[in-house]
């Protein structure tokens, strides 16, 4: 079956990636819009791991980032990347320093109150999708949308065929995850983590499992949403192709950023 083109509307058309046998193609990187407001802002991150042995994995991270921004997270294995985005993203508590969402500083929350703030304003893509396998496609994006409450079951379920549409996956509504490739299960986990509108969108490596085609097409997802819904993104990844295409490009050594690179 031939993948479904995404509408791109910045570059005047759909974007293919070819057919399955096809060499995939990107369209030409588009200039990024200026960014807004500081969103997350960490200061002084430090976080020590291990039980018997502590290690410092991170060390006095300063970070702002502003509204809009997609930015790419790179560099070696073990160099601290999950580390910092689950500390980003309220995941995770650091040991030294403060990451502060929206001006307020969300280290000082306890678990509950961390947990409503990450269903309120964030949405997290990993490697692996975590799509509940017994819930259609249209019911594992409903989900974390009535859980949070703010949308009617109605209203719920027309925007998530909404967000579907908008990234190729009207005709997989009432499939299971198990009967979707890799790539479309990936842009269901994407779907669902913007659901809920959140301000920032944290994804570990969101490609890790993909081949290049299906790649491509989860990355077409995150621009798309950045360009026309203006979500801020952080992005773990060992691709350069896909870390280069992003607006800021951060690369991280030893638990220290070593490079900060305006790519807009
Ligand atoms: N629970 C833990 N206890 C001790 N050390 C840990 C623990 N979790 C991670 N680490 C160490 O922290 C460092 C950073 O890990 P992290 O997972 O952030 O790296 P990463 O950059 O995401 O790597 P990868 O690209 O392999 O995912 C690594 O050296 C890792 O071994
Ligand atoms: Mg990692």
């Amino acid at each position: 079956m031939k993948p479904p083109a995404i509408e791109d509307h910045t570059s005047g058309g759909p974007v293919s990636v070819g057919t399955p046998n096809s060499k995939p193609h990107y369209h030409p990187r588009l200039p990024w819009p200026e960014p807004g407001n500081p969103v997350i802002v960490a200061q002084g991150l430090g976080r020590e791991l291990g039980t018997l042995v502590k290690t410092p994995v991170l060390l006095g991270i300063d970070l702002t980032i502003r509204s809009g921004e997609f930015v790419s997270l790179t560099g070696l294995s073990g160099s601290g990347k999950s580390t910092l985005l689950y500390l980003l993203g309220a995941l995770d508590r650091p040991t030294t320093g403060a990451v502060f969402f929206e001006e307020h500083d969300i280290t000082t929350l306890d678990d509950d109150e961390r947990a409503e703030l990450r269903s309120n304003a964030f949405g997290f893509v990993f490697q692996f999708h975590f799509l509940l396998p017994e819930f259609t496609v249209l019911e594992n994006v409903m989900i974390p949308m009535l859980r949070r409450g703010k949308r009617s079951r109605d209203r719920a379920e027309d925007h998530a065929i909404a967000v579907l549409d908008s990234i190729g996956l009207t005709p997989y509504l009432e499939r299971r995850p198990s009967e979707l490739s890799g790539g479309q299960q990936q842009r269901v986990s994407i779907a669902r983590a913007v659901a809920n509108d959140p301000k920032v969108v944290f994804a570990d490596e969101p490609t890790g499992n993909l081949d290049s085609k299906n790649g491509i097409l989860v990355m077409e997802a995150f621009e798309k949403l950045v360009r026309e819904q203006g979500i801020t993104i952080v992005m773990v990844t060992h691709e350069h192709t896909f870390a280069e295409r992003a607006s800021r490009q951060i690369v991280m050594s030893d638990g220290r950023i070593v490079n900060d690179i305006n790519q807009r």
